[in-house]
């Protein structure tokens, strides 16, 4: 046919930032440009992005989570193009996927207690059908969650949205749901009373900050919610599968929910897919006969690409001891950076569990750094950490991003794959930039002058 995508893609990358000004978000390339992030890659590998002279970039982001196992993984590869070649008949909808048999057998293994797996598309569908599943399963209508969560941004995920910046204009969201603190036991036993909660949903590390649960947090909520028949379901789809060093976060705290969801890393980064694992007495409430059996689903749900990049995601972070290495190189990069800490005034905290890490920034104590901290911060909360961000990926070629709006917190979010020196570019890259950060005036607070100048043009 002659239709070759390497060649499209190369005719018209260098348009990519035009095209999408004119056809698609254009705040999102003036974000881009004000970060000087807009160079344009051409080629993924591993954990490594290259640009269009070749030059290598190491991706803390990877693609905010999914590309776990590194990009284009040959294994990923070789068994998408044999589902392609294998003629499967896929998506038959009346009749039922092998591939998903399998691959919900492989994850059930994983977490024995569970019985069932649903499969969506993403993330935020899996906490739809959380939603949906525990009303059915428990004829509540509450659903609690928690300050700070991200769980998705389509309704119902929204509805558990505990940042007003994402819900903002989209109101009214579902009725039922009560936001409470993280970390906060008497509140949730509070909103718990009524007895009118079907579920309580929550990540076992916040994506949005890293913000970490109190060590007998999740336990003692998991035990609240049964004594007062609420369903506790942990959205395991940032965490899950390896991030943390465990198979699921949860099991650092011996935690066994009544559903967990999982998304991102499933994918191999290519092809969407979503798990929800719940418990049988769960599914048999909501496909309790058969006229019921369709009463939830998704056209594109269970199809052969997803499922066999779900089986081949599993092969390789238990081939590549990739769970193992997630838990080695994270503590390894969590010490070396918290090492830091008493060398630097605008250091404050270095958290996280495996190769999910928070590097949370604070106002310094001496006099002429306090006045620049404000300066920049008093323009825009949370801009101080684009002076870390910003030449980490202009200096170092380092990706990595905020950890959520008007943060103080930097987050790494690596592929699992990820290398001893790696992590030795990455502590190095750092102490040099935050070193440079403290030296006023110097280069990076020039730069800190031109990023106020944006952020006043931004909101004039
Ligand atoms: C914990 C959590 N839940 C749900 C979602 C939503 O997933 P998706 O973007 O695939 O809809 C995300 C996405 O970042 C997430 O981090």
């Amino acid at each position: 046919m002659g239709y070759d995508i390497a060649d499209l893609f190369a005719q018209h990358e260098r348009e990519r930032f035009a095209m999408h000004s004119r056809h698609l978000n254009e705040q999102m390339v003036r974000v881009l440009k004000a970060v000087g992030y807009d160079i344009g890659f051409c080629r993924g590998e591993g954990q490594y992005l290259y640009d269009r002279e070749g030059t290598r970039y190491l991706d803390l982001l990877s693609g905010f989570g999914v590309f776990a196992i590194g990009r284009n993984h040959p294994t990923l590869r070789e068994v998408l193009k044999s589902v392609l070649d294998s003629e499967l008949p896929n998506l038959v909808q009346m009749d039922v996927s092998t591939l998903a048999g399998i691959l919900a057998e492989r994850l059930l293994a994983h977490v024995p207690y569970l019985d069932k797996v649903f499969f969506a598309n993403s993330g935020s569908e899996a906490v739809e059908a959380a939603i949906k599943f525990a009303r059915a399963a428990t004829g509540r209508p509450g659903i609690i969650y928690c300050e700070h969560a991200f769980h998705g941004l389509s309704y119902g995920a929204l509805s558990l949205n505990g940042d007003d910046l994402f819900r903002n204009g989209f109101e009214p969201l579902l009725p039922g749901c009560v936001r409470i603190p993280f970390n906060d036991l008497v509140g949730l036993e509070t909103a718990l009373h009524s007895r009118t909660v079907a579920a309580f949903i929550v990540e076992p590390i916040q994506g949005k900050g890293v913000n970490m649960p109190v060590s007998d947090y999740l336990k003692s909520a998991a035990d609240l919610c049964r004594r007062h028949g609420t369903l506790f379901v942990a959205d395991e789809v940032q965490t899950g599968l390896g991030r943390t060093g465990r198979f699921l976060a949860v099991e650092h705290w011996n935690v066994e929910p009544d559903m967990v969801l999982l998304a991102k890393t499933l994918s191999g980064g290519h092809v969407p897919v979503a798990a929800v694992l719940a418990r049988k007495r769960i599914f048999d409430k909501v496909f309790d006969r058969m006229e019921r059996a369709v009463v939830h689903g998704s056209t594109f749900g269970s199809n052969d690409l997803a499922m066999a990049a779900g089986i081949a995601t599993l092969d390789v972070l238990a081939s590549e001891r990739l769970i193992e290495n997630a838990e080695r190189a994270g503590e390894h990069l969590l010490q070396s950076l918290a090492a830091m800490i008493p060398r630097y005034e605008f250091l404050r905290e270095v958290r996280g569990r495996g190769l999910m890490i928070g590097i949370e920034f604070g106002p310094p104590r001496s006099l002429k750094l306090k006045a620049s901290w404000h300066a920049l911060e008093t323009s825009r909360e949370g801009l101080f950490c684009q002076l870390i961000t910003m030449p980490l990926f202009k200096d170092h070629k380092i990706l990595s991003q905020v950890a959520s709006h008007t943060s103080h917190t930097i987050k790494l979010l690596p592929a699992l794959v990820i290398s001893e020196g790696d992590c030795e570019s990455v502590v190095n890259a750092f102490n040099s930039v935050i070193a440079d950060s403290e030296r006023v005036p110097g280069a990076i607070w020039s730069l800190g002058k031109t990023l106020v100048g944006h952020a006043m043009h931004a909101s004039a």
